[in-house]
């Protein structure tokens, strides 16, 4: 009997044991710096010339790795490898499909603090924060194969005398996976297997900035048993190999996560039938938010400020699911801002690698000036509070950063600005607060602390998002408990991690037989 699922539990580095495990990960992530890395083609190793480099946003100088780039031509022979792994991975059994992923979970679990300071190192992740996301990767695997194992008989439906109806799931064909590197370990594993244990092959496109972490992680699917031809790794550009194989007539699916615009293009793209092509692809979508932390009068304010802080300048804010807006009741607006700014003039900024810091980098130079931007058409728009300043001569560092009293048709209001700056908003009462957390074009999650069950009830219904969290922030969504995914906006109301994530990636088929 499989053991019930469970999430892995995070590491509680303040056990001198386990960080001492931790800088012994980080050694090991030493050791391999600057490394090369291939595609991965039917089992094939290719190397190209053009290299995508992968450096350390808290240091621009270290190169984490340089990797392969896949062009027009070699995409295409890895749409011919999966089309030719397709033919026996769809046969080969769920419950064989599901012990690949079982053991890479294994293996992750023992190189546990290896792939996180590679995170550290690769994405600029804090410790727990990094700890987080390989625990998150290991419960994908973990979860998922469970599904596959509830669902490799079907669900049963009904049948009439002399009749016996079935009905079965098998898998859709190649899907493209294009991952992004705020989660640069969960997500891209999370939903490169969700397509894989339930009889896809697929081909892996990981974000350009956080490649050697997939690449690390193509190995550990090989070593876990995966047969060749599967899992095809092609790293490379989205205007040469991304456009590609979207508009590619053997593509079946594409699971995407990542911002509006691309996941806007991908599903217009998508959409079209181009010549030789004899399905609709399908498109799985987790396209980002404009998360609010809804703050009542009646509530705890310690709590509230506290949630505020955390969700908004975790990771530097490089979640979706991250608050960037706080809309706070105004009988309580002011003691909630001044606790906020008091919590965020206290946190530090700097190199992941050193515990003692709060929060690293953002992701990278791009990155560092639309943050930038934002927190100067925040001072147009509203009040300065705490931070403010940037600084990327070393690394893409900036400080957490409160833009109080502002409008809530502001910009920084209603844009995604994807990095640590969060925006207060003031409202009349309760229902005024749950019409400007209504009020943007994305649904994805949002928090209400009030001690007030009748105002929880009417968040219940009314406030439009798909992950909802009561008296606590609005990150850290833990796969098979919280099902994670948004509405409008935000994505294809996909729930990963959650009971019906698998389906998406199938097609049901009925046989029906007269006796
Ligand atoms: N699943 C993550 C969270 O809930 C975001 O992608 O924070």
């Amino acid at each position: 009997m499989v053991q019930p699922y469970k999430h892995e539990p995070f590491t509680d580095f303040s056990v001198e044991s386990n960080k001492q495990s931790y800088l012994k990960g980080l050694e090991k992530v030493e050791s391999y710096l600057g490394k090369d890395y291939e595609l991965v083609i039917g089992g094939e190793r290719i190397t190209t010339e053009d290299k995508i480099v992968s450096v350390n946003p808290a240091d621009k100088e270290e190169v984490i790795g340089r990797v392969s780039k896949a062009d027009r031509e070699l995409a295409e022979k890895a749409m011919q490898a999966a089309d030719e792994a397709f033919k026996t991975w769809k046969k080969t059994k769920p419950e064989v499909r599901a012990d690949v992923l079982f053991r890479a979970a294994a293996i992750i679990r023992r190189r546990k603090d290896e792939f996180s300071a590679l995170l550290t190192k690769e994405a600029g992740k804090p410790w727990n924060e990094a700890d987080a996301d390989t625990a998150e990767a290991i419960d994908f695997l973990e979860f998922y194969a469970r599904q596959m194992l509830k669902l490799k008989d079907g669900i049963p439906v009904q049948s009439r005398p002399n009749e016996f109806n079935r009905f079965n799931y098998i898998p859709l064909g190649i899907g493209i996976i294009i991952s992004p590197w705020n989660f640069p370990f969960a997500i891209m594993a999370g939903t490169t297997v969700a397509a894989i244990v339930t009889g896809n092959t697929v081909l892996l496109k990981p974000a350009s900035t956080t490649p050697v972490v997939a690449a690390k992680f193509v190995e550990v699917m090989e070593e876990a048993g995966l047969p060749k031809g599967v899992l095809n790794f092609v790293p490379g550009s989205g205007a040469e190999v991304g456009d590609y194989l979207v508009d590619h007539p053997r593509t079946r699916f594409i699971s995407f996560t990542g911002s509006r615009d691309v996941g806007v293009r991908i599903n217009e793209r998508a959409s079209k039938v181009n010549e030789g092509q004899i399905w609709l692809k399908r498109v799985i979508a987790e396209m980002g938010g404009k998360d609010t932390i809804v703050v009542d009068k009646e509530a705890d304010l310690e709590l509230a400020a506290q949630s505020i802080v955390k969700s908004a300048f975790g990771f530097s804010g490089q979640k979706c699911s991250a608050c960037s807006r706080a809309v706070i009741v105004e009988d309580v607006y002011d003691q909630v801002l001044e606790r906020a700014v008091e919590l965020t003039k206290d946190l530090t900024i700097g190199n992941p690698v050193d515990t003692s810091n709060f929060m690293g980098p953002v992701i990278d130079n791009n990155a560092f000036n639309k943050i930038m931007e934002y927190i100067e058409i925040g001072k147009q728009e509203g009040r300065l509070a705490a931070g403010g300043e940037g600084d990327n001569s070393k690394g893409f560092f900036v400080q957490p950063t409160i833009i109080a009293d502002v409008d809530p048709k502001a910009r920084v209001m209603q844009e995604e600005i994807f990095g640590p700056v969060v925006a207060f908003a003031k409202a009349r009462d309760f229902d005024h607060a749950i019409e400007i957390a209504n009020n943007t074009e994305y649904g994805l999650t949002g928090a209400v602390i009030t001690n007030n069950r009748t105002n929880l009830e009417k968040a219940r219904e009314d406030f439009h998002v798909g992950n909802l969290y009561f008296n606590r922030g609005c990150t850290g969504a833990i796969v098979g408990y919280q099902p994670f995914g948004g509405f409008n906006m935000s994505g294809t109301d996909s729930k990963a991690g959650g009971p019906d994530y698998l389906a998406l990636h199938m097609q049901g088929k009925t046989t029906s037989e007269a006796y």
